[in-house]
């Protein structure tokens, strides 16, 4: 199976954790349905942990949790798909999974056949109570190959958090999306520490085999599973944009049932998924921030598209406004070149024209700038 852009969904982990059941994944599906999610591009619902019994069956599988799905797992998979939407479960590389239930260790087979049997179209793939001084990476490819062979397209999305080096290694697994990071909470610290950590695994990402920097927080102030404290509407939208323009898998956290409108409008930004899911996956690279230009709280992102224009992410994750600064030359557009950039503020639809060789603009504290930029010739118009 090959994954052609970064895959996008909605997890039922941040807001709900145990909480999970048959009704509410309905209720979810007729959201992202109605509400303009799927057609928006989140295809994958996922039930994250805790979807388990305690113990697995005689027959040696994993038994749905009999309260939560009395129907088992077939009938949910089935209404998902009625949607037009593909189903995800969860599942550990290790004994247990990170609360406690059944794992995956020394049953990879089985739990693949069990899932491709339901309809199960995604995989996401934790990390905890792994044996100590066992391989991670065979770990992984222990059910990267039973996805692969298990007769059903099952999307690979490993969850080692970054862990012993996951970047390293995690290609060769058939892992299809893998976590860069731990776990994201919903605060503005979790946000700022997270985007700053991202750019070591930039250059491991590829299509086909994509870094996750976690599910998404957007609209999820502070209530649900992973709340420490919430953040306002603008970081939130800066979350997002990064998020996406960086390539990441994007995977909505928050329950979609009643996030507030001005929430729903970030997460269906059209244009900013359409930067995420470009044709090409060229590794974005920054141009600014990390202490040589900008503040380091402030990272500047340039990604070449496949259209030939770039997407310039300019991101203010401090507390205080600054004026930031793009050197065209450090995106290939040095004067010599005699070529600039005619850069669309994909917010405000304002375009504006390079004429200095550096770009320069405010960022409000915990806001941020996605320009759609064309390469043009360098003119200064009529002289004088
Ligand atoms: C780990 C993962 C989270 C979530 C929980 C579930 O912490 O990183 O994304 O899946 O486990 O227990």
């Amino acid at each position: 199976m090959v994954v052609k852009k970064p895959p996008m969904g909605w997890n039922s982990w941040n807001t709900f954790g145990y909480d999970i059941s048959e009704d509410l994944v309905r209720e979810i599906a007729d959201v992202m349905v109605r509400d303009g999610y799927r057609d928006a591009g989140y295809e994958y619902l996922v039930i994250d942990d805790c979807w388990q019994e305690p113990v697995r069956g005689a027959d040696g599988r994993l038994v749905p949790d009999r309260k939560k799905f009395p129907n088992g797992m077939k009938p949910v998979a089935d209404y998902v798909h009625s949607k037009g939407l593909k189903f995800g479960i969860y599942s550990c590389a290790g004994v247990l999974t990170c609360e406690g239930f059944p794992g995956s260790y020394e049953h990879e087979f089985t739990d693949a056949a069990a899932f491709a049997e339901w309809g199960v179209d995604f995989l996401k793939y934790d990390y905890c109570f792994h044996p100590s001084g066992f391989d991670p990476a065979t770990l992984y490819r222990r059910m990267g190959t039973a996805l692969a062979n298990c007769g059903r397209d099952i999307l690979f999305s490993a969850c080692s958090w970054g862990a012993d080096e996951t970047r390293k290694w995690v290609k060769s697994t058939g892992a299809h999306m893998w976590r860069a990071t731990g776990d994201l909470n919903d605060s503005v610290g979790g946000i700022r520490e997270h985007a700053k950590m991202i750019d070591r695994d930039l250059k491991y990402s590829a299509e086909g085999s994509y870094a996750d920097f976690d599910m998404l927080v957007v609209g999820m102030f502070g209530k649900g599973n992973v709340g420490v404290g919430g953040c306002d509407a603008e970081i939130y939208r800066s979350h997002f944009t990064f998020w996406a323009q960086l390539g990441s898998p994007l995977f909505i956290g928050a329950d979609i049932r009643s996030i507030a409108p001005e929430m729903r409008e970030v997460l269906l930004d059209r244009e900013v998924i359409a930067v995420n899911q470009d044709e090409c996956l060229w590794q974005p690279y920054e141009i600014g921030g990390a202490g040589w230009w900008n503040p380091s709280e402030c990272p500047v992102y340039c990604r070449l598209l496949s259209t030939g224009e770039l997407a310039i992410g300019i991101y203010n994750f401090g507390e205080h406004d600054q004026k930031l600064c793009t050197p065209l030359d450090r995106v290939g557009l040095s004067q010599g070149t005699g070529k600039t950039l005619v850069m669309r503020d994909l917010r405000t639809g304002e375009i504006e024209t390079v004429l200095t060789g550096v770009h320069k603009t405010t960022v409000p504290a915990h806001s941020c700038k996605l320009y759609r930029c064309r390469v043009v010739d360098l003119d200064y118009g009529p002289l004088p």
